[in-house]
């Protein structure tokens, strides 16, 4: 079955993506540098572009850089002077993402903070953000939701990536490799569900990266 999920990503990208030589690069890169190949599927970047356009957002903020893939979807989402923080405890994949950034021409509208996420946030609490894009460490996503929600303006969005784990997340006894990260997302989940500063969704995904999921908040 995952094959075929594979082979619908593919057709999916040839038929909506244009060839695009600087993500190819970025990913090359981070292959070349060792960097895990866990940064979005291609149609996940453009989605992320998309609605980072249709809220016309200026301030990005992303947690976990990588190799800056989705960093580069989103940068160029932004009109003149917008700009984009990722956060990235990892200063070796930091390098590896400006080195991308800069190749792929947004190097002057992103700012990529090395550090773990939750010491870097207190440098940005005066500032408020249309879309954050959450996809670091999963334990910490709950702490990571609250703080983003707090700082996106009304009508602004944040999305969350990794919150269906293959079904990992029905596994209540928190068991196995993923534990931790499962008790993270459905701590996440949980709290999201009843917060009322947010209307949420999360939709199950499958494709080249198997079957995962994503959650949309909208800012009230
Ligand atoms: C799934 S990858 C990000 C993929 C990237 N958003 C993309 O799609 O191209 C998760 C990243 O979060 C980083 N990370 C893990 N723990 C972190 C922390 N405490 N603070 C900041 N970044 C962290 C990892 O080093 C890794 O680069």
């Amino acid at each position: 079955m995952s094959e075929n999920w594979t082979a619908v990503d593919q057709l999916l990208e040839s038929l909506l993506l244009p060839e695009d030589e600087a993500l190819g690069a970025a990913l090359a890169a981070a292959e070349k540098a060792g960097l895990p190949p866990i940064q979005v599927p291609p149609v996940q970047g453009r989605f992320l572009h998309l609605l980072a356009r249709a809220i016309g957002a200026r301030r990005v903020l992303e947690f976990g850089t990588l190799g800056g893939y989705s960093t580069i979807w989103l940068a160029r989402a932004l009109p003149a002077g917008g700009r984009l923080t990722s956060l990235e405890v990892n200063p070796s994949y930091a390098e590896v993402a400006r080195a991308n950034l800069e190749r792929a021409g947004v190097g002057d509208r992103v700012e990529v903070v090395v550090g773990p996420a939750i010491e870097s946030l207190p440098a940005l609490t005066g500032e408020t953000f249309d879309l954050t894009f959450i996809d670091a460490d999963k334990p910490s996503t709950a702490d990571y939701f609250d703080w983003a929600v707090a700082h996106t303006r009304p009508g602004g969005l944040v999305v969350v990536d990794n919150v269906v784990r293959r079904g990992g997340i029905l596994d209540e006894s928190t068991a196995g490799d993923d534990a931790a990260n499962v008790a993270g997302i459905r701590r996440f989940l949980a709290a999201a569900g009843s917060d009322p500063r947010v209307d949420v969704t999360a939709l199950q995904t499958v494709g080249s990266k198997g079957h995962d999921g994503f959650a949309l908040a909208v800012v009230n």
